[in-house]
């Protein structure tokens, strides 16, 4: 066995190994790394040396090569860490797959400074190896270089935002981790205090009112890299602890807002990207959003845009529509161009029995063939009237697919219609992927129902202004009052909310009245921001992006966790460390806590 022979750097890097092109040969060199792969081929043995930056090869000639750093060659391993010198040489044979594949370092001495078992999978950029075991070794998935471009793309995104807020005046601020809890939305992560047996702190959700109390404080212009936390189902683009890149301005309306923050996406997409956004972006109003898409975040990438029907088929002798339509409901269809000699039967089976998981009684559909002859599993119970007047309101011809979806409940035909264009999208491959579609949703309601709870609750959060022409309705028809909020989308996904905040007393009281909360119950948990507005408080708004979703987006990734250096599973979990964990009864009983 190899001993390590030194905790010191026997030599000093003088350069990352891909650094050094052609234009080198001839100069002394010292590299660090780790062995990517080795290559004993007798009197030359061969090590790819590895760093973040790249590749570079070092040769061993048993001929020059003193013979301890022979030997030392022969025996390395892969991800050994080597430090060696040498001269660079042109090589023999050149490898056009990698950048310094013109030369190589023949290594006059090297020190080996740690050894390494055989790791639980090779470390290549391209991988089948699966997420769990990758996760439960990320120190070494980090090795990778496809894995470690990605952190530090997500470096220059941070880097870029902190240098562009600075240019516009704003100052970074931390705020607190350990704070109230104030659930609204999510569930908090609660942690208990020891001095104060029985109560806890919240980690936040985010910076919302901290922020707004920095603009009482007249900082004018806040920004944050700041960590939130949410206990909430994870998905494939959201994590417990995730980080919004969060600013707040005062003196600004909506406009100022979205203009500083689209001049930040101008500047980090072209920065990182090299992709020119076209400034302004566009908007579409919530209600749009929805009507054409099901969603207010809306993919508009392809088309296969929602029609309502409903006018269409409201004498209708089909009872199926008619009693959805009686019942308050609506009949809404998407058509799909030239999808009826691509999609068989048994895919719109599949179809049919998946669009249930989204509530959706059934879907209806008709296949209309080329030549004009088709099928359809409705049309048989509509007049000849009926069946035109809905496919000339698509606009299908010959060749077209048209889906149905009725149901008394809007939200299921919207929802059910969203995930089926976005499915028959994927599906048919009409997504051209090298779009980056951004736009705003703006014209929010204030509230949206809450079923479960009998009761309104705020879209975006109870801070948001209504929209100055609607504050008489706060009370009387809150469900009516739009706010004054504003969305940004990104192919789909939400990356970033925000709105003008409410600062003024007696409207923060009206708000918190509109979504059921007691006056004592408000007074308990907002009390100190409405003190706080006691003492002036600027007219103020602001905005978070999701930065580990928009830095999981610019990069092409599936996942958000490909973007986070220690991401957390499914199940909140992070496999790595193996958190949560047990915690000691000494711990519990400092706390005053028992567990079950
Ligand atoms: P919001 O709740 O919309 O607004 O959050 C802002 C952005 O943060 C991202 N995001 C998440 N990313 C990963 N995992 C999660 N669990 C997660 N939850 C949210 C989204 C989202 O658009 N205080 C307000 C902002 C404001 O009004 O200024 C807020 O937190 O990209």
């Amino acid at each position: 066995m190899l001993e390590n022979k030194s905790v010191q750097l026997p030599e000093k890097r003088t350069n990352y190994c891909n650094d050094l092109d052609i234009n080198d040969v001839g100069k002394e060199v010292t590299v660090c790394g780790w062995v990517q792969k080795q290559r004993d081929l007798g009197q030359l043995i061969f090590i790819d040396l590895r760093d973040r930056t790249g590749i570079v090869q070092l040769a061993f000639d048993e001929s020059v090569t003193l013979p301890e750093y022979f030997k030392m060659a022969f025996s390395a391993r892969t991800e050994f860490v080597l430090c060696a010198t040498g001269l660079v040489r042109e090589r023999s044979s050149k490898n056009r797959k990698i950048k310094t594949g013109d030369i190589e370092i023949l290594v006059n001495k090297m020190t080996v400074l740690a050894e390494s078992e055989t790791p639980p999978f090779e470390i290549l950029d391209d991988t089948n190896v699966n997420e769990e075991l990758r996760l439960k070794y990320r120190y070494l998935d980090l090795r990778r270089h496809s894995v470690q471009d990605k952190i530090i793309k997500r470096h220059k995104i941070v880097k870029i935002a902190r240098d562009y807020f600075d240019e516009n005046g704003f100052i970074e601020i931390e705020t607190p981790i350990l704070i109230k809890s104030t659930p609204e939305g999510a569930r908090d992560y609660i942690v208990p205090s020891r001095v104060f047996p029985g109560q806890c702190f919240a980690l936040p959700q985010s910076p919302q009112l901290y922020k707004q109390l920095t603009m009482l404080s007249g900082f004018d212009r806040y920004f944050q890299v700041a960590r939130c936390f949410r206990d909430e189902d994870l998905r494939s683009d959201r994590q417990p602890e995730f980080t919004q890149l969060d600013l707040e301005m005062s003196f600004a309306d909506s406009e100022d807002i979205m203009s500083i923050s689209e001049g930040f996406l101008k500047k980090v997409f072209k920065e990182v990207l090299n992709v020119d956004i076209t400034l302004p972006l566009p908007r579409i109003s919530y209600s749009d959003a929805m009507e054409r898409f099901g969603s207010d975040k809306p993919d508009t990438r392809f088309g296969l845009e929602i029609t309502n029907i409903t006018n269409l088929l409201k004498n209708t002798g089909f009872k199926a529509f008619l009693s959805t339509i009686e019942g308050g409901g609506s009949v809404r269809a998407i058509k799909v161009p030239s999808l009826a000699s691509k999609i068989s039967r048994k895919e719109i089976d599949r179809l049919t029995q998946w669009i249930k998981t989204y509530g959706a009684a059934s879907l209806a559909w008709t296949k209309i063939n080329d030549d004009g002859t088709a099928s359809s599993s409705y049309e048989k119970f509509l007049t000849e009237n009926e069946v035109l007047s809905v496919r000339q309101k698509l606009n299908a011809q010959n060749g077209d697919v048209i889906f149905v979806v009725a149901d008394k409940k809007n939200k299921i035909v919207l929802e059910s219609l969203r995930a089926l264009r976005c499915e028959l999208a994927n599906k048919f491959s009409l997504i051209d992927n090298t779009k980056l579609d951004l736009l705003w949703v703006v014209d929010f309601p204030l509230f949206e129902y809450d079923e479960e709870g009998k009761r309104y609750v705020a879209m975006h959060h109870p801070f948001t202004h209504p929209k100055f022409e609607d504050i008489d309705k706060l009370e009387t028809e809150p469900e009516t009052v739009h706010a004054l909020a504003y969305d940004i989308v990104l192919n789909g996904n939400e990356i970033g909310g925000g709105s003008i905040r409410i600062n003024n007393r007696d409207l923060q009281k009206k708000m918190f009245k509109a979504l059921g909360f007691t006056e004592k119950s408000a007074e308990e948990r907002f009390g100190f921001l409405m003190d706080a507005f006691k003492y002036g408080a600027p007219p103020h708004g602001g905005l978070a992006f999701g930065l580990d979703r928009l830095a999981m987006l610019m990069l092409n990734c599936e996942s958000i966790r490909d973007v986070i250096a220690f991401p957390k599973v499914a199940t909140s979990a992070e496999l790595m460390s193996s958190a949560p964990g047990k915690i000691e009864e000494k711990q519990l009983d400092e706390l005053g806590l028992s567990l079950q």
